[in-house]
Formats: C-alpha cells, sequence, structure tokens
C-alpha cells in the first residue's frame, strides 16, 4: 500500500503563500495525501483530502471560537488531528477522548496523536505514557471505528532530529500492540517530528504506514523531496 503523507501547514501560511503552495501540489493529490491547512485555507485545498487541525467535540452549541465536527464534516472534511502536542498544552486525554468519539460519531477519521515529553523520555516512560494516552483516548470509542496513530514524540517536534528507524520501528510494533489489546485491528499507524529532507531517507521504513509532517509541508522543495522518497518505497 502506498504510504500515507499529512500536511500539517499549522499556523504557518497565509492564503496567498497557501495558494502558490496548492498550484505546485495538484499533481500529488491522491487517496493518500492529506493535508491539513488551517481554516481560513481550507478552501484552496477542497479539492484534496482536507484534514481539520483540530475541532470541538460538540456539534452545535454557544461555543465562541470553536469548530463543530458535523459542520466539517458537512463541508467535506475527512480528517482531524487530534491529540496534538501543540494542543496537548492546553488539552488533556479525557478532553481529547470526547472530541475522538464525537469526531467518529460524525464520520471524521480522527488522527490520533500521542507522544511523550522530554522528560518521560529521560525517566524511560515512554512506554506506560502512550499505553496511558491510547487507553485514554479510545474508551468508548467502537472498536470498527477507522482512526489513525501518530507517534509524535513531543520533544522532537519542530526541530531539526528525529528518532531512528530503529527507534521508530519499536515504538510503532508497540502501539500495534497496545491497540491490538484494546481490541482495535487495522488501524494505520503514522510517524511524525521534524521529519525533513535531511532525515526522511534514514526513517524510511517498511514497518510504518506513513508520516506527519508540519514544517517541511510547508516548503515545496522539500515536500516535493519527501514525497519522491517515500515513493520509492511503495
Ligand atoms: P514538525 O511537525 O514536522 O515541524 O516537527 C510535526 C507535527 O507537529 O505534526
Amino acid at each position: 500500500m502506498e504510504k500515507i503523507i499529512v500536511c500539517n501547514q499549522k499556523m504557518f501560511l497565509t492564503y496567498d503563500e497557501a495558494k502558490v503552495l496548492m498550484n505546485e501540489l495538484k499533481d500529488e493529490n491522491n487517496e493518500n495525501f492529506i493535508v491539513a491547512p488551517n481554516f481560513l485555507n481550507m478552501k484552496l485545498f477542497k479539492d484534496f483530502n482536507l484534514c481539520a487541525q483540530n475541532c470541538h467535540y460538540e456539534n452545535a452549541g454557544a461555543r465562541t471560537g470553536e469548530v463543530s465536527p458535523y459542520h466539517l464534516s458537512l463541508v467535506g472534511v475527512k480528517y482531524v488531528l487530534l491529540g496534538h502536542s501543540e494542543r496537548r498544552e492546553v488539552e488533556d486525554d479525557y478532553l481529547i477522548n470526547k472530541k475522538v468519539v464525537s469526531a467518529t460519531k460524525n464520520s471524521l477519521i480522527p488522527i490520533l496523536c500521542i507522544g511523550e515529553t522530554y522528560l518521560d523520555n529521560q525517566m524511560h516512560r515512554t512506554s506506560e505514557v502512550l499505553k496511558k494516552q491510547l487507553k485514554i483516548a479510545l474508551t468508548s470509542v467502537d472498536k470498527d471505528s477507522i482512526f489513525y496513530v501518530a507517534y509524535e514524540p513531543r520533544w522532537l517536534i519542530g526541530g531539526k532530529n528525529t528518532l531512528t528507524k530503529n527507534e521508530i520501528e519499536d515504538s510503532v510494533k508497540y502501539i500495534k500492540k497496545i491497540l491490538t489489546e484494546l481490541g482495535f485491528k487495522n488501524n494505520k499507524i503514522l510517524y511524525g517530528g521534524s521529519v525533513n529532507k535531511s532525515n526522511i531517507d534514514l526513517i524510511l521504513s517498511n514497518n510504518v504506514d506513513g508520516y506527519l509532517l508540519g514544517n517541511a509541508s510547508c516548503n515545496i522543495d522539500e515536500l516535493k523531496y519527501i514525497i519522491n522518497c517515500i515513493k520509492s518505497v511503495k
């Protein structure tokens, strides 16, 4: 199967910058290429597989500044990033769980981001943290639901360094084991956290279903280089 690529554009691009990028990306548009623009730029990417960067858990209501998962599904958004490290600064596992449940009920595919902090890593408690995040986020989620898990070590996001291929494969294997224990089957596992032009060749793995790109997804040359590398191992 062709690998999944998710482009998390975060709050990096103005409308005009996103438009230039979109025009350059038209040839890359396929079912495994997912774009998560900011809400203002979503219309520009309407012909791509759209992913929201966040959503609320309620379908409608007095929630100033929030975006409803129901409304997202009505305008054709297919995916939603939930539990992203940058959201975890203000969201806990229980809130993320409410969002995952609600997103799946609205036929959105959650891309559930999990990952340990630097301190967790230094204290050798990565496995414990990943297990806890998965367990809570997936409570009451229908066992047949489709969702992806993106493993992103929080301390490696937005930098230059990433894990080694072996470290990534070990964590992905562990995540698969936990998902099986929780009764979920066939969910795709992605990896993210400073994946870029200089390290993609070193970390490409048959055991990872795809990659979640942040910074690198906003630079057309870097993104195209990464896409071509990923395509070469399909
Ligand atoms: P990064 O971001 O590639 O810039 O580290 C990845 C992410 O935050 O999803």
